[in-house]
């Protein structure tokens, strides 16, 4: 291990941080990794043996490893560990070096950290790394934002680790400041959806058309050799068949109804909150997080509340046509949601994003991966500033075609008495969009009622109150 040979570092060497280590080294990129439990330095020396990795013994050892301007990346735990993590690297870093947190971090976190950095000439990237583990070692998709004179010091190295899709790596330079963190928040964002919307297809295929997990599998997989081929429809299709090892039977009926979370998709909830955007698709499916863990409540509610239970009443050979419609719509309508969170919040925190790059690298390595993809790339090719992408003109006829189907499989869930509150938060949501009216005059009428807080009319400039009793 010579003095400035390695071409980038790597701090926090768990799973994650291995995984990617080996990554770049496979490509040729010389890592010395940093651990404070130095039997995973270890790990990595041996994992990696035969390939041009390091471990250092101490932050200052590992900054003397590396070249100059170093680049170091930190893949631990979030707040406070990214902290400790840098407060340990100042002291040994130099002016015009860069640090990339690229694990899950809150982006106000990372716009902090960046300007205390900037103040000692320290560069700051947040960048959001999705894939698992399996994408750090074979290629994740990548977000990383930050100062824009950092990033060609460590674009070949992303770039050859990146997931690639038709010869172009899944990384780009997403934006300034913390875009890269946030962009990554609503990639999470919209997972929370389409996971909620998936459970609910789900749900009304199993005890709605009372199939069974080995059906029910050849449903998802029908769909995924479909234009909704993506990789959650993918993975669902292999958990419903997934044998149990510990028991009889198939593991997913084993398996407790609570999802647990760690929070990026309530961030993005209320992120949209504070931004005045509505994405009541991703909100749903974090109050259905929520709800599934209240299990004392929902015992209780168990016992007292009535309606109808499920039956075996749907006809499957209408219905199946139809839920995988009105998926292929709500799917649509949940990427629509998230895609303009990112287009006001771009202007809001000046983050210069571009959406059809953002569309580019989420198609592959990522857990939101999706053939829909490419088309929601080409919408903002065709038309950068789009507000929205369902207002482009193949997304915009594709909804109006497949929303009859999502309209009938709401109703069908309604009735039955199976919640799906992402189908039907989606169907709302296309509805209130395309009414060209909203009752909101009663709710301007209201406030004015009683609390003058005025209203416009629709026939004359101005704010008006009236002195209703
Ligand atoms: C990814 C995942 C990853 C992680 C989520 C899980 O893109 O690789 O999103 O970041 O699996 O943090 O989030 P929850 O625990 O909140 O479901």
């Amino acid at each position: 291990m010579t003095a400035r040979s390695f071409d980038i570092g790597m701090v926090g060497l768990g799973v994650m941080g291995r995984s990617l280590a080996l990554n770049m080294a496979d490509h040729g990129h010389a890592v010395a990794g940093y651990d404070k439990d130095v039997s995973k330095g270890q790990l990595l020396l041996t994992e990696g043996t035969g390939k041009p990795v390091g471990a250092a013994q101490s932050p200052a050892e590992l900054a003397q490893l590396l070249r100059t301007p170093r680049a170091i990346m930190i893949l631990v735990a979030p707040a406070p560990v990214v902290d400790y993590v840098i407060n340990d690297f100042v002291p040994v870093l130099e002016e015009g070096d860069l640090l990339i947190d690229a694990g899950n971090s809150y982006f106000r976190d990372t716009d902090r950290r960046a300007n205390a950095l900037a103040g000692k000439g320290i560069r700051f990237f947040g960048m959001g790394v999705s894939g698992g583990e399996s994408g750090a070692r074979h290629g994740p998709s990548m977000m990383p934002g930050g100062p824009p004179e950092s990033w060609e010091r460590v674009r070949p190295i992303l770039e050859s680790v990146a997931a690639q899709v038709s010869g172009e790596p899944c990384v780009t330079y997403v934006g300034r400041g913390s875009a890269g963190h946030y962009v990554k928040t609503v990639h999470n964002g919209i997972e929370y959806g389409l996971m909620q919307l998936l459970a609910e297809c789900y749900d009304l295929l199993k005890r709605g058309c009372q199939l069974s997990n080995h059906e029910i599998a050849q449903v998802f997989q029908g769909w995924n050799e479909s234009e909704l081929n993506s990789y959650l429809v993918e993975i669902t299709a292999r958990i419903c068949t997934r044998r149990d090892d510990l028991a009889d039977g198939d593991l997913v009926d084993r398996i407790l109804d609570v999802s647990r979370q760690k929070g990026t998709g309530k961030w993005t909830s209320q992120e949209a909150l504070d931004l005045g955007v509505p994405i009541p698709t991703i909100d749903v499916a974090v109050s259905l997080r929520n709800l599934s863990g209240d299990e004392q409540l929902r015992k209780a509610a168990h016992q007292v509340l009535r309606g109808p239970t499920p039956s075996p009443g749907i006809h499957r050979a209408t219905f199946l046509p139809q839920l995988r419609n009105a998926y292929a719509a709500a799917m649509v309508l949940t990427y629509a949601q998230g895609m303009e969170l990112l287009s006001h919040a771009s202007k809001k925190y000046d983050y210069g994003l571009n959406l059809a790059e953002v569309a580019r690298i989420w198609r592959g390595g990522c857990i939101i991966r999706a053939a829909l993809l490419n088309d929601l790339r080409a919408a903002y090719q065709l038309q950068p500033a789009l507000p929205n992408p369902v207002l482009d003109p193949t997304l915009a006829a594709r909804l109006s075609a497949f929303q009859a189907d999502l309209r009938a499989v709401v109703a069908t869930a309604a009735g039955a008495g199976i919640p799906a509150p992402g189908l039907m938060a989606s169907l709302v949501y296309y509805d209130s969009l395309r009414a060209g009216w909203l009752p909101a005059n009663l709710i301007q009428a209201q406030r004015d009622y009683f609390g003058a807080h005025t209203y416009e009319r629709t026939d004359r400039p101005g704010t008006f109150h009236t002195h209703w009793e």
